[in-house]
């Protein structure tokens, strides 16, 4: 026994019984209508409720993103629900694509309440609700069914009466009713009180009521979840008058699978908040939701291609943090620590490019960090990254793009640092460590001045000569080379000084490249060399003068070798 008993207090979830499911055989091929509840569900389980401003703010922030039916409040739970509702519509915020939705208990005074909040608007969801679950009538409301359903009527019938007027005056006004804790509730009652609901309403297939079935507390696995919902829409007589529709909380860590096999078993719409803020662990997020139907090649129908932007706002105005590992939006989630990782990805990257196809085929990113607004960012460079993060980062982020056979040279810099400060090391430390080895590493031997001149005489091929100074112990000395090319002259007027002649080295490989586009671009020389002891020993150097760049890099070479 690992774990203090206690376990033996709870009732396991009694499961729907349905025969032949259809659910697991289905797959979501289109994003379901989608409503924000962040400016109710989300934001009555803040500490600090939004004010005015910050409620305005995250509407328009939500109206951005494209989400076209936005639950703004309970107008009648207090003045200030009441006031904000009032200042979305006289003050002309909300776009005529754009429903509001208003949420009330089913109680008279409150519903007639919220009719005077809505007046004046455009396009409104009236929604209504009542718990309808068996713990909840047991030991909330002391009602049995009929109870529970009458209340629910009730409320529907005069919602409908008291809706004519409004409609009459030509307000586009639908309807939404939500059996509260309906994953607690028997299924056969729900289908019964939600029919009886759909004809107090006169709702129709021309005007549909939104039926909304809330996982108000998670309490089962998402596949029994979806059987619940496949045999609620087959048994409910009204199904072609009706919009299915979720609204999961997260309970048990799964509202997202919830949300998806609940798709999978008949669901049109989904209720969601921005990075699952509501009430306890949350409702179910919105943005996981649809970046998963994204990578699946699906249009979710939301633009979330300014990630960072959006949280920005959620957190200003809701004053809670998005974790570092939340999907999509999380700090970390564009990171690999692991070097295996790093490779991988690296490849995948190099891959992607060449393949041609446009396809996004790179391991361990399931999206394009782009496609958010975001970067891979191997930034994170710690004692477990291997080789070719750091040389990706040198790559991605600063433009140097060193030969494969240099990795290794470079990432046991970084490891030796990144064990000698005992943590992470940041993008701009790994080009701090990369410039001081290479780029200003000291210099035993130093270019001073340098000419060339070249002889292209034999067809192809050309004879270069190197006269030139170079800098050793506090003395210029004269050098003079030839070659095939400037780096052969170069390689042997070295050997050949008379003062310190450098000796024993073997050229083994070389390569360059501009750091940017246009004339006056820098070049990069990397070069590998054998150093008398046989090591291999790689330079760098950098100069608006190509040739210039591969001579430094090849003193780098070598002033880094007789250092080590
Ligand atoms: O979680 C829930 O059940 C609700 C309802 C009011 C829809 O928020
Ligand atoms: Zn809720």
């Amino acid at each position: 026994m690992y774990l203090k008993p206690g376990f033996e207090k709870y009732i396991p979830f009694v499961p729907q019984p349905i025969e032949g499911r259809t659910w697991p055989d289905n797959t979501i091929t289109k994003a379901p209508i989608w409503c924000s509840v962040d400016l109710r569900d989300g934001n009555q389980a803040l500490i600090d409720p939004m004010n005015l401003q910050e409620k305005l703010e995250y509407f328009h922030t939500l109206v951005d993103i494209g989400v076209k039916e936005i639950e703004i409040g309970f107008p009648s739970a207090s003045e200030t629900e009441y006031e904000i509702c009032r200042e979305l519509i006289d003050g002309g915020h909300i776009p005529d694509d754009v429903t509001i939705q208003v949420l009330v208990q089913a109680r008279e005074h409150l519903i007639k309440k919220t009719f005077e909040a809505i007046k004046g608007a455009k396009h409104v969801i009236f929604h209504f609700y009542n718990s309808t679950s068996t713990l909840q009538r047991k030991v909330v409301f002391h009602t049995d069914v009929e109870g529970v359903k009458k209340i629910a009527v009730d409320a529907a019938r005069l919602i409908y009466d008291l809706s004519q007027d409004a409609v009459k005056d030509g307000m586009d006004l639908r309807y939404e009713y939500s059996p509260e804790s309906f994953m607690g509730t028997e299924m056969d009652y729900a289908v019964d009180i939600c029919q009886a609901v759909v004809e107090a309403i006169h709702a129709t297939p021309e005007n549909k009521i939104i039926l909304n079935l809330p996982t108000t507390v998670e309490n089962c696995t998402p596949n029994q979840f979806a059987d619940m919902l496949e045999y609620f829409i087959r048994k409910l007589p009204g199904r072609d008058s009706a919009i299915i529709s979720l609204h999961p909380h997260n309970d048990r860590g799964t509202g997202v699978a919830t949300t998806e096999l609940g798709l999978l078993a008949g669901a049109e719409r989904v209720e969601a908040t921005l990075f699952g803020n509501g009430e306890r662990t949350g409702n179910v997020d919105m943005v996981t939701l649809a970046m998963n139907m994204y990578t699946q090649g699906v249009d979710p129908h939301l633009d979330f291609s300014h990630i960072n932007k959006v949280k920005d706002m959620y957190e200003r105005c809701t004053k809670m943090k998005v974790g570092e590992r939340q999907p999509y939006v999380g700090e970390l989630v564009f990171t690999a620590f692991s070097g295996s990782h790093q490779d991988a990805i690296n490849k995948g990257f190099e891959y992607t490019d060449k393949s041609g196809t446009g396809l996004w085929e790179v391991p361990y990113l399931p999206i394009d960090p782009t496609d958010l607004g975001r970067e891979y960012e191997p930034v994170r460079i710690n004692s477990q990254s291997g080789k070719g993060g750091a040389a990706f980062i040198m790559h991605h982020k600063f433009g140097y793009d060193m030969p494969k056979a240099m990795h290794a040279d470079f990432g046991a810099i970084v490891q030796k640092e990144s064990d000698r400060v005992g943590k992470e090391l940041r993008a701009e430390q790994l080009f701090e460590l990369f410039d001081r080895e290479y780029l200003s590493a000291p210099k035993t031997y130093q270019l001073e001045r340098h000419h060339f001149q070249e002889d292209a005489r034999h067809g192809d091929a050309s004879w270069v000569t190197f006269d030139g100074e170079v800098g050793y112990n506090g003395k210029n000395i004269a050098a003079h080379g030839e070659g095939t090319g400037p780096i052969d002259a170069f390689f042997n007027a070295l050997q050949e000084l008379p003062e310190g002649a450098i000796k024993g080295y073997q050229f083994v490989d070389y390569k360059e490249h501009a750091m940017a586009s246009g004339s006056d671009t820098q070049a990069v020389c990397y070069i590998q060399l054998k150093d008398p002891q046989g090591r291999d020993v790689f330079g760098v150097g950098k100069s608006h003068n190509i040739n210039r760049a591969s001579l430094r890099a090849i003193l780098n070479a070598i002033n880094r070798s007789l250092l080590s």
